[in-house]
């Protein structure tokens, strides 16, 4: 399949891990672990077709309220897969941010997030952003708190720049994997003009040929901003 016009910034919540494990009488945590997987071959896939920047939903400020023993075994996952995949996130130009709240991380969590963005601070092929104890109304608030700390006044310029996101544009596409239509407080403010993709894959087997899938159907999209079909399309050409 040739590809088509490619987002510059695709922003996906990697739902379906639990599902994944019970279907197959595992737990829950072994599917969490899968998706780890599911995450590296997105993230080469991405960078191979020239994608900007991914970002990444890995853990919402609501999923403390999980069992503790989920949390903490996420909180595992991901300080291994950190002092694992540096390397190989070094090879490919991957640039991380990680995007979310540093409370309630323990300080092993927090320095090794703060090690990985410091060793891939010179990348920049992808920006891989990891939403990690993040909500899009945490950010929003944590935004107008920092404009009102220093008596700046709350416009839609300003907010935007608070933002934990604002080294990078809006995304164009967001994909949601495991099947839900819902946004469950991801990109509240950045998703206002995305395309929105649902698929019923669960996220441990969304690989590069589902990617691509969502790629064409993103550029079958006719982008408006408010504006009417006519002002999009390009000039028609009249007779003579
Ligand atoms: C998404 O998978 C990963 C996280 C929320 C951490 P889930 O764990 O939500 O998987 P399901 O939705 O229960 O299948
Ligand atoms: C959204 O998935 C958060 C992440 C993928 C990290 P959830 O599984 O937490 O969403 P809900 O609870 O089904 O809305
Ligand atoms: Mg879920």
């Amino acid at each position: 399949m040739a590809l088509p016009v490619i987002p510059n910034h695709i922003a996906i919540v990697m739902d379906g891990n639990g599902r994944w494990a019970s279907k197959r009488f595992m737990p829950r945590i072994a599917g969490h672990k899968q998706g780890v997987d599911a995450l590296k071959g997105i993230v080469s896939a991405c960078a191979k077709r020239g994608v900007q920047v991914l970002t990444v939903f890995a853990f919402s400020s609501e999923n403390w309220n999980r069992p503790a023993e989920e949390v903490s075994g996420l909180m595992d996952i991901l300080a291994l897969a950190l002092g694992r995949e540096v390397p190989q996130l070094l090879k490919d130009g991957v640039r991380l941010h990680f995007v979310g709240s540093r409370g309630g991380l323990s300080e092993r969590v927090s320095r090794g997030l703060a090690d990985a963005e410091s060793a891939t601070a010179g990348n920049s092929r992808l920006i891989l952003n990891v939403c990690f104890n993040y909500g899009g109304r945490w950010d929003i608030a944590q935004a107008a708190a920092k404009l009102a700390a220093a008596g700046q006044a709350v416009t839609e310029a300003s907010l935007n720049g608070a933002l934990a996101l604002s080294h990078c544009p809006d995304p164009d596409l967001v994909i949601r994997t495991g099947g839900e239509m819902r946004i469950s407080n991801f990109l509240l403010w950045q998703a206002a003009y995305s395309e929105l993709y649902f698929s019923d894959l669960l996220w441990p087997d969304f690989d590069e040929a589902a990617l691509d899938t969502a790629v064409h159907w993103f550029a079958s999209r006719e982008r408006r901003f408010g504006k009417t079909s006519e002002q999009i399309a390009p000039t028609a050409v009249g007779p003579g």
